[in-house]
């Protein structure tokens, strides 16, 4: 007994990353914070996947799918719907391909506000529609893509009492930007290098801003190479032409006009980055082997980074830290999983011991 209340006791107690980094972010003691908690989420060794790159190489996923609606937009929401809550705002916007607008939902609800989400009508995953939903959203499907979506909300937000929560709100790249900040608390450095999938861009100029507030106040030495992956067909950042029908199986970054494009190529260029497109085959299979090899299930758009990480290999250099950031759970996109996964799935088997036997090989 004894025991176990002084372990209780020097338990750490998290209190969502708007207190945790405070210092950091812009809020004053006024500003209503609404937290579901996020943040502070595992940064995980990959083994078997970093014995494909070799060389003494070490690679860790940053699971930001184990944030409190699954996706690293929790980061960006906790900010974005505190600071709306501040300015007074009734009622919340956003174009999503699904996991921004689950988390809009959420953070939207808990503040009392209403979230209206507009996404494209049948691409978007069944998980994600599920927590939109249920978070108490009002959910617009359109006949069109999330780039049709996003021009949308934005005149709307210009012309109705609607704030718009996707990333052109400033508010949501400083709440992503703690998972640098995170990424520097557990390493005592920038990694060497960070590969991201990239959709809207938002994500990866977050993370370039968190380091570059940590390097510059001199918590982190280092600024890592931004290494950014989109689907190959959803990749104008490596085309350079916006995509009129973007495709990929990965729905979260079936994007074709990033709003944060200029952004974006600023980042890489200043990180020395680079940006690669990956196949769905290749999403495909960084998403089978993080789950069958590390027992890490995440969405297809978050694999496009160890997809991405894997085709590029030759490029890290020997002994480099990488980190590849899995920026959503693989529940969120059951049908893909069952369509994909790379299970044995007997079903009909008679419920007798001998017929299960059987049925196992034995
Ligand atoms: N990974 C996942 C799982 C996403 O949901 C997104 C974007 C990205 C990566 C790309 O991030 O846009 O900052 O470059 N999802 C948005 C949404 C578009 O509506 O949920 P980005």
């Amino acid at each position: 007994m004894t025991l176990i209340a002084t372990a209780n006791s020097n338990r750490q107690t998290w209190s969502g990353l708007i207190e945790a980094y405070r210092p950091y972010l812009p809020v004053t003691e006024t500003t209503p914070v609404i937290t579901l908690l996020e943040g502070n989420t595992p940064l995980i060794p990959i083994p078997t996947i970093a014995q494909q790159v070799g060389r003494q190489v070490r690679v860790l996923v940053k699971y930001d799918g184990l944030n409190p609606t699954g996706s690293f937009k929790d980061r960006g929401m906790t900010m974005a719907i505190s600071k709306a809550k501040e300015a007074g705002a009734q009622a919340v916007i956003c174009a999503s391909t699904g996991n921004t607008s689950a988390a809009a939902a959420a953070y939207a609800r808990r503040a009392r506000m209403r979230a209206f989400v507009l996404i494209p009508d049948g691409y978007v995953a069944l998980g994600k529609l599920a927590q939109a939903l249920m978070y108490g959203a009002e959910v617009l499907a359109i006949k069109g893509n999330f780039d049709q979506a996003l021009t949308i909300v934005r005149e709307m937000a210009e012309s109705y009492p609607v704030t718009l929560v996707n990333s052109v709100n400033p508010y949501r790249l400083e709440g992503q930007k703690t998972a640098a900040f995170e990424l520097v608390d557990v390493l005592g450095d920038a990694p060497d290098w960070l590969c991201i999938p990239v959709g809207n861009a938002g994500n990866i100029t977050a993370y370039w801003m968190g380091f570059c507030q940590y390097h510059s106040v001199g918590l982190c030495e280092r600024l890592p190479r931004l290494m950014g992956f989109q689907a190959a067909g959803a990749a104008p950042l490596i085309t350079g032409q916006p995509v009129a029908h973007p495709e990929t199986l990965a729905t979260a970054i079936r994007i074709g006009n990033p709003a944060n494009w200029q952004r974006a190529i600023a980042v890489q260029s200043a990180s020395l980055g680079e940006f690669n497109a990956v196949t769905d085959a290749e999403i495909l299979a960084a998403y089978k082997l993080l789950a069958s090899e590390e027992g890490i299930f995440c969405e297809p758009a978050s694999a496009a980074s160890v997809a991405g990480m894997l085709k590029v290999k030759e490029q890290i250099p020997t002994g480099a830290t990488v980190v590849c950031v899995l920026t959503g759970n693989g529940l969120k996109d059951p049908d893909t999983a069952i369509q994909h996964g790379q299970h044995s799935f007997k079903q009909g088997i008679e419920p007798e011991i001998a017929a299960v036997a059987k049925a196992m090989g034995f």
